[in-house]
């Protein structure tokens, strides 16, 4: 059986990115990053694209400008590609409707907190983590939902926990909100490039078998 294609968009760093392609290259995930698509022109996550051999592209406001250009050209590249699957792994923009609606139930999140918590608008990266340290709460972690129209609110796939200790700080949470992420997105890949997903309404299952 032919392993799925994936897309991945990014914006900085890449370390989801990474742990992706660790997966792949373990034999874990039966599919293959066709694309790597980011926003930002200096993100990281394009050189360890452009280091694994992988095709990857800036698509972003330098180039596009027009917005509406900016999605019909993704639109193509994901059309070009044979793209199966959109793996959104710490991308900062919002995924346009009309993308949304052509890749429904193919685009996955990475989301570093427990969904509903510290999500939706203004919650992403590091602010998110520094919001449930001010709020005090004594449970967070990591979330891959599917996404929707609206921001962080698409069903969701897996959520694992991380405990808030009492010396908790800002770098050490979000280095270990990142392991679990490390973990949870290439599992929810694996179910997806498997078919063991079964969506209903915004419940997801797992198939078992
Ligand atoms: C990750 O923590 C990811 O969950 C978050 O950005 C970071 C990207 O790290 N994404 C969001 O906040 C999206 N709302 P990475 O570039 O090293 O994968």
């Amino acid at each position: 059986m032919s392993g799925i294609r994936i897309a991945v968009f990014i914006s900085g760093r890449g370390s989801n990115l990474e742990a992706i392609i660790d997966s792949i290259d373990r034999g874990q995930i039966n599919g293959e990053i066709g694309l790597v698509i980011s926003d930002r022109y200096k993100a990281r996550g394009l050189k360890i694209a452009q280091k694994k051999g992988i095709e990857s592209l800036y698509l972003g406001k330098k180039n596009y400008s027009d917005k509406y250009k900016r999605i019909d050209k993704t639109l193509q590249v994901l059309d070009d590609y044979n793209i199966d699957l959109i793996v959104l792994a710490g991308y900062m923009s919002i995924v346009n409707e009309k993308i949304v609606k052509k890749y429904r139930n193919k685009i996955m999140n990475i989301h570093p907190s427990l969904i509903p918590a510290f999500s939706g608008k203004g919650y992403y990266g590091s602010l998110v983590h520094e919001e449930v340290l001010k709020y005090g709460v004594k449970i967070t972690g990591a979330t891959v939902h599917f996404v929707d129209e609206n921001t962080d609110t698409g069903p969701i796939i897996i959520q694992r926990e991380v405990k808030v200790s009492d010396n908790e700080t800002l770098e050490s949470l979000s280095k270990k909100v990142l392991e679990i992420e490390h973990q949870i997105l290439p599992e929810a890949i694996k179910l997806f490039a498997e078919n063991k997903l079964i969506i209903e309404g915004r419940i997801v299952k797992r198939l078992t078998i």
